[in-house]
């Protein structure tokens, strides 16, 4: 049998700093309401010729170089971004692996919103289990500046840039296999948090298009609430289902949206404050990024140790959500 393994993490963060300070000269807000309702003090910003594809690529080459595989062995990039380089085509996956001079692989994107990096890392499970492919490169970037209104004080407080990578491997040893993977979506909540202007169902017809804004817009408190209900439920339903113990859980490593969603999860899962990973203070939600980025923060610290578990649970636009456990399977 054939199973999937997390073998290496990397990540990459913008050197511009946008504090609640800063926010607040901007539009009318305080660094005191910031904290307090979304535990964030700073996030990057991505330099304006820095692309998403930029920032994937420098996430990217940390991965590989973590993983000891020559990156020739690499047969497929799946990059999660609801802020591409480019609407549409080409994909940032397929820029990122020719800015790697990776060649002869298969490149796609997908959008899922926060929940990406699950999602492409079930991708990546499927497809190494089939036997289709033996070494995935798989990349959460986002250049969320970009899809950001700054007059927005609803939305432009919550977003940063970054992006993180993994490399999945093939395995014959069960001790290191991903042991499983949810998704869901629900396209009632779609108006819950959008970019309503520039695709097909856009009010703008395609001579607007220049002029219709790809800004985000987001119903804060009412995706608040789904998120809470629904990233519990899944949680619980994951560790059931395996018949894992919360104690058992090594790094619990949430979606970094909000302090306060993080915090009513952790505590319907009875964890201990040192299980939660927390990064949300000084990166702000980088949506598909952010599980990534917050796993490559203890992994530098050296607090992630080889075989220790690790569950991650997202929630975001679509609506989508999903959760996963994960060993961490270096092969040093
Ligand atoms: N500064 C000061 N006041 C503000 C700000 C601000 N930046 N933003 C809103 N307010 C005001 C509102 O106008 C409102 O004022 P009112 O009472 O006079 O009408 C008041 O603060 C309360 O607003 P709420 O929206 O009810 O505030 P809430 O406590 O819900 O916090 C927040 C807002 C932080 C956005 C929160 O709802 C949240 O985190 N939501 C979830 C976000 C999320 O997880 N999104 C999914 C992932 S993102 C993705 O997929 C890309």
């Amino acid at each position: 049998m054939t199973y999937a393994a997390f073998r290496s993490i990397g990540a990459y963060v913008p050197e511009k700093i946008l504090s609640n300070e800063d926010l607040s000269k901007m539009v009318d807000t305080s660094d005191e309401w910031i904290t307090k309702r979304t535990g964030i003090k700073e996030r990057r910003i991505a330099a304006k010729n820095e692309h998403t594809s930029d920032l994937g690529m420098k996430a990217a080459e940390l991965a590989i170089k973590r993983s000891g595989l020559d990156k020739d062995e690499i047969d497929m990039v799946v990059c999660a971004t609801i802020s591409p380089d480019y609407f549409c085509m080409p994909s940032t996956a397929a820029i990122i692996s020719t800015k790697l001079g990776l060649k002869n692989i298969t490149a796609f994107d997908i959008s899922a919103a926060c929940t990406g990096f699950i999602y492409i890392l079930s991708i990546a499970k499927a497809f190494i289990e089939s036997g289709m492919k033996k070494n995935i490169l798989i990349i959460g970037a986002e250049k969320l500046s970009s899809i950001t209104d700054y007059s927005d004080r609803s939305t432009c407080i919550l977003f940063g840039d970054g992006a993180g990578a993994a490399i999945i491997s093939a395995t014959d040893n069960k001790d290191e296999a991903i042991i499983d993977i949810h998704t869901g979506a629900d396209g009632k909540y779609a108006d819950l948090l959008m970019t309503p202007n520039g695709g097909s169902g856009s009010a703008h017809d395609a001579i607007d298009q220049e002029t219709a804004s790809c800004f985000m817009q987001m119903k804060g408190n009412e995706t608040f609430k789904v998120a809470v209900r629904t990233l519990t439920k899944d949680v619980v339903e994951i560790l059931n289902k395996n018949n894992i113990e919360n104690k058992s859980i090594k790094h619990f490593i949430p979606h970094q949206a909000n302090y306060r969603i993080i915090k009513a999860v952790g505590d319907a899962l009875k964890l201990k404050d040192e299980q939660v990973v927390l990064t949300v203070e000084k990166y702000g939600n980088t949506s598909s990024a952010s599980i990534p980025m917050a796993i490559n923060d203890i992994y530098e610290q050296g607090t992630l140790k080889k075989c220790e578990l690790m569950l991650f649970d997202a929630f975001g636009g679509g609506l989508t959500w999903g959760s996963a456990l994960v060993p961490f399977a270096p092969i040093k």
